[in-house]
């Protein structure tokens, strides 16, 4: 993956700034094109985007870290988010999320050294029904017990897709 936008990128990002009254609008749509092509949003790259729509490097930060759906650093191949809400955590989700952490030697939030999964954390996906719940690269797996879990584990290290 690059680690610079390409330059069709940062045209379309120009002609997006055009649409808006303020610049500063086009951030969030630009963030997400920028994302969508490179995985991730490093310091780097904020501060281009930051440049090409004329706002201070701190404005895109504060956007970057708030939105839950953009992100500073790469994830894994599996990006598995636990459901950490009150239906989930009373059906298990934080014995899930320390399994995990432990089986994968990494803390909610960070990716293992071989770069295959990402665990994390999110709040209520409106699925509390059946808790506890989780996305694997965006999709819902619920009922969610840990031999569900192990099988998703065994299938990323095969190389098969998670589901
Ligand atoms: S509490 Fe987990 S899906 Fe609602």
């Amino acid at each position: 993956m690059s680690m610079s936008i390409k330059p069709e990128t940062e045209k379309a990002i120009a002609a997006l700034a055009t649409r808006y009254p303020q610049k500063r609008a086009a951030l969030i749509p630009a963030l997400i094109m920028v994302q969508n092509e490179i995985g991730s949003l490093p310091d780097a790259i904020q501060a281009r985007v930051a440049q090409l729509l004329d706002l201070p490097a701190p404005q895109v930060k504060e956007v970057v870290t708030f939105y839950p759906m953009l992100r500073e650093h790469a994830i894994g191949k599996c990006h598995i988010e636990v459901c950490r809400t009150l239906s989930c955590a009373m059906r298990g989700s934080r014995t899930i999320v320390k399994k995990l952490e432990d089986e994968l030697h990494v803390h909610a939030g960070e990716t293992t050294k071989d770069g295959l999964f990402t665990v994390g954390t999110v709040e209520c996906l409106a699925s509390c029904g059946s808790a506890p719940a989780m996305l694997v690269n965006g999709n819902y797996v619920e009922n969610v017990d840990w031999k569900i879990v192990e099988g998703i584990l065994a299938k990323v290290r095969k190389g098969e897709k998670p589901l």
